[in-house]
């Protein structure tokens, strides 16, 4: 159920034209872009197609997994740095891909994943400076080449996000992590290297103008990935 092409070195999750297998669908974006929130609508609406659907996250996702995020998100006397903090994501991502995602796929299972690789591009690469082809092979290696069949995109202005994440802090009474808090420049890094992560794969990602109401961004994600049905 995977091919390979050889002109991008990738393996697709699936081949699409098989019509067998589960198929990978992941979400990126920033901080309160709303990927949790649609994430779900997604997955209730695909199980309402009869669909067998895996809602997972990253970092995290398994116990090993789990553990790991508490760690990147702790905001501890030994935050770890860029490399060490790479090298945690995708350990997090090795456990994930091989022990749930395949096997999920291979089952006909449809895999949401909140957040994947892009996240360590957009964050690592683009935010924290590090070598972003380096980071590529680092992946490759991390996930066994496992590339989704679609990734939404979830872009909202700066505002947008800091208003959400406002009222999110207040009515769950959490405050913000590690990530969350830093600072605006590195915020507006992330969001234009995800968008140049997108221009590059046109074909794999959606990007989805997300500043709308939950429904009408939920419209929009749904129309992005119902030829994929
Ligand atoms: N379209 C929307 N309009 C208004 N509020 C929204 C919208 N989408 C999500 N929210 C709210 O904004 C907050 C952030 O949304 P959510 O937790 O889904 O974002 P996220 O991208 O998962 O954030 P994080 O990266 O921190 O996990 C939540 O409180 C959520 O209820
Ligand atoms: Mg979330």
């Amino acid at each position: 159920m995977r091919d390979f092409n050889e002109k991008t070195n990738e393996r697709r999750a699936t081949d699409k034209t098989s019509g067998v297998g589960g198929r990978f669908i992941t979400f990126e974006g920033g901080e309160g872009c709303g990927k949790s929130t649609q994430i779900r609508l997604l997955a209730e609406r695909l199980r309402a197609q009869g669909l067998q659907v895996l809602l997972t996250r990253e970092p995290g996702g398994t116990a090993l997994a789990e553990r790991i995020r508490a760690l990147v998100r702790e905001i501890g006397e030994d935050p770890p740095n860029a490399r060490a903090e790479t090298l945690l994501f995708l350990a997090s991502r090795a456990q994930l891909v091989e022990n749930v995602v395949r096997p999920a796929l291979a089952a006909g299972t449809w895999v949401l994943c909140d957040r994947f690789a892009d996240s360590t591009f957009a964050y690592q690469g683009y935010g924290r400076g590090l070598n972003l082809t380096e980071l590529k092979a680092l992946n490759a290696f991390a996930t066994d080449g496992l590339v989704p069949d679609r990734t939404i995109l979830l872009d909202v202005p700066p505002e947008t996000a800091a208003a959400r994440l406002r009222a999110r802090e207040q009515t769950t009474q959490t405050a913000a992590d590690r990530m969350e808090r830093a600072g605006d420049d590195f915020h507006a890094r992330l969001k234009a290297g995800f968008l140049e992560l997108a221009v590059a794969e046109p074909e794999r990602f959606a990007v989805i103008a997300a500043e709308g109401s939950v429904e009408s961004v939920a419209e929009k994600v749904w129309n992005s990935i119902r030829h994929m049905l």
